[in-house]
């Protein structure tokens, strides 16, 4: 289910290409122009990362670059804000385990 908004009474939407990449083993699609986490909104995809003691689930928070709630693993580089990384074609995202593995 998409939670993208398709119509908005004041706001017009400049959608780029489509494009599709892969979130944990599904095809996903986005569009370019948009960040890796907004992509992962509308396609209804609210758990981004788990805290590191107790495991709790993490989900988009300040949408800015300033908190850790949105690390994930892209392309196989670790702890990588989704929310402010944009999207591209042919991208692998993971939800990251723990800290992550360094390269
Ligand atoms: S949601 Fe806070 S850094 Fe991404």
């Amino acid at each position: 289910m998409s939670s993208r908004l398709e119509k908005h009474p004041i706001l017009s939407f400049d959608r780029g290409k489509k494009i599709s990449f892969n979130f944990d083993g599904s095809e996903i699609t986005g569009y370019e122009g948009e960040t890796i986490a907004a992509a992962l909104h509308a396609a209804g995809v609210r758990v981004l990362s788990h805290s590191i003691e107790r495991n709790r689930p993490r989900g988009f928070y300040c949408a800015i670059g300033n908190c850790s709630s949105c690390m994930m693993e892209v392309n196989g580089e670790a702890n990588v804000k989704v929310c402010v990384t944009m999207l591209e074609e042919g991208m692998t995202v993971r939800t990251q385990e723990g800290k992550g593995e360094l390269l």
